[in-house]
């Protein structure tokens, strides 16, 4: 091989391993999706983490040029925020926020009720229903008041319903049902200007767990409680989200006065993935994307993660993983092209 001929070679394998030319990505010169996001008017992210943005340059970089939200994977639930009662160490977070702010990237807050990653001595304790109501408060407002004018939305409430009823959770057993209502309430007198959204999975269909939501958030938007949007966390496999039924679903929610978020989609599929797997993959990508883009209603999009290299998709479900848009090194993948190709098409509008 002449010489020339070499070292253009290893420059296009550089450049496609960094994401351009037409053999990794099919798409020179393209624009960022935070870009096309703009032009329509919507926000595209994903959930990250803040010691990875700190640690590694490559993550880091992907994250600054492609998203306008973001969503802390683990670093604001109450657990690693903080051991003990009131006591919180902010430091990651705001690592993170400080991050966001730097490259123009709003921050999606996750999340303020939960049952999951509590610390240890809520879990452990029994309290008094007025005690439950007490440190709910306090925390929310601990939480949601250091963040104030800094967390465009929050996902206030998280996972609130199993199938189709409230999760016996221990809020719930502590305080009652009513301790949904108590937290929205809560978050808006402690940060006003704040979306407040309620987030669950597995109601991305219109099926008896989304009749319930919608029943549940129905009833509570008409008596003023201040929910002002529904997250879809969209945790699934290829096929998984009937895009007619999905559809029905966005927009029964978006009547209700609703905003409408896709909080933590991935497509997992069997690891390693087949080349037909990938397209099945990037087909749904493309489908919720669309979907999405139909609704007025809808806000922002986002992915929880978005390279194969950190996912806790393998650690949760077994034999599973490579369900985000870009590969174990960065690499754009299928998926990514489709939402780059939906946003294209809705910008250009
Ligand atoms: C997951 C994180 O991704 C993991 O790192 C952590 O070990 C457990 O929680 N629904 C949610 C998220 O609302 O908070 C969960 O995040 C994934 C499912």
């Amino acid at each position: 091989m002449p010489e020339g001929t070499g070292i253009i070679a290893v420059l296009i394998v550089e450049l496609a391993a960094l994401g351009f030319g037409a053999s990794a990505a099919g798409q020179d010169a393209r624009a960022p999706l935070r870009e096309l996001a703009k032009k329509r008017g919507v926000l595209i992210g994903a959930a990250v983490g803040g010691r990875l943005l700190a640690r590694d340059p490559d993550y880091a970089a992907v994250v600054a040029r492609e998203f306008n939200v973001v969503t802390p994977e683990n670093d604001f639930k109450w657990g690693p925020l903080s051991r003990e009662r009131g006591k919180y160490d902010f430091t990651i977070a705001d690592a993170l926020v400080a991050f966001a702010a730097k490259h123009g990237i709003a921050v999606h807050g996750h999340t303020l009720v939960w049952h999951s990653q509590l610390p240890k001595w809520i879990e452990e304790g029994t309290f008094t229903r007025e005690e439950m109501l007490a440190i709910l408060r306090e925390h929310i407002t601990a939480v949601a008041g250091h963040f104030r004018g800094r967390v465009a939305m929050w996902d206030v409430v998280n996972e609130a319903f199993e199938d189709a009823a409230l999760r016996q959770n221990l809020w719930n057993k502590g305080i009652g049902p009513d301790y949904v209502e108590q937290g929205f309430g809560i978050a808006h007198e402690v940060d006003p200007k704040a979306r407040l959204l309620y987030n669950d999975y597995g109601a991305e269909n219109v099926n008896p767990k989304s009749d319930a939501i919608y029943a549940f958030l129905k009833d509570a938007v008409q008596r003023g409680v201040p929910i002002h949007g529904i997250g879809f966390q969209a945790h699934v496999v290829p096929g998984e989200i009937d895009v007619a039924s999905f559809k029905r679903n966005l927009r029964r929610f978006g009547e209700l006065g609703l905003e409408i978020y896709v909080t933590e989609l991935d497509v997992r599929l069997k690891d390693p993935p087949t080349d037909a797997d990938l397209k099945r993959q990037a087909d749904t990508y493309r489908e919720i994307l669309d979907a999405c883009l139909a609704e007025p209603a809808f806000k922002a999009f986002q992915t929880w993660g978005f390279t194969d290299r950190r996912s806790w998709i393998p650690g949760h479900y077994k034999g599973m993983g490579s369900a985000l848009i870009f590969d174990a090194d960065y690499r754009p993948k299928g998926a990514y092209r489709a939402l780059h190709e939906c946003l294209e098409r809705a910008a250009a509008k």
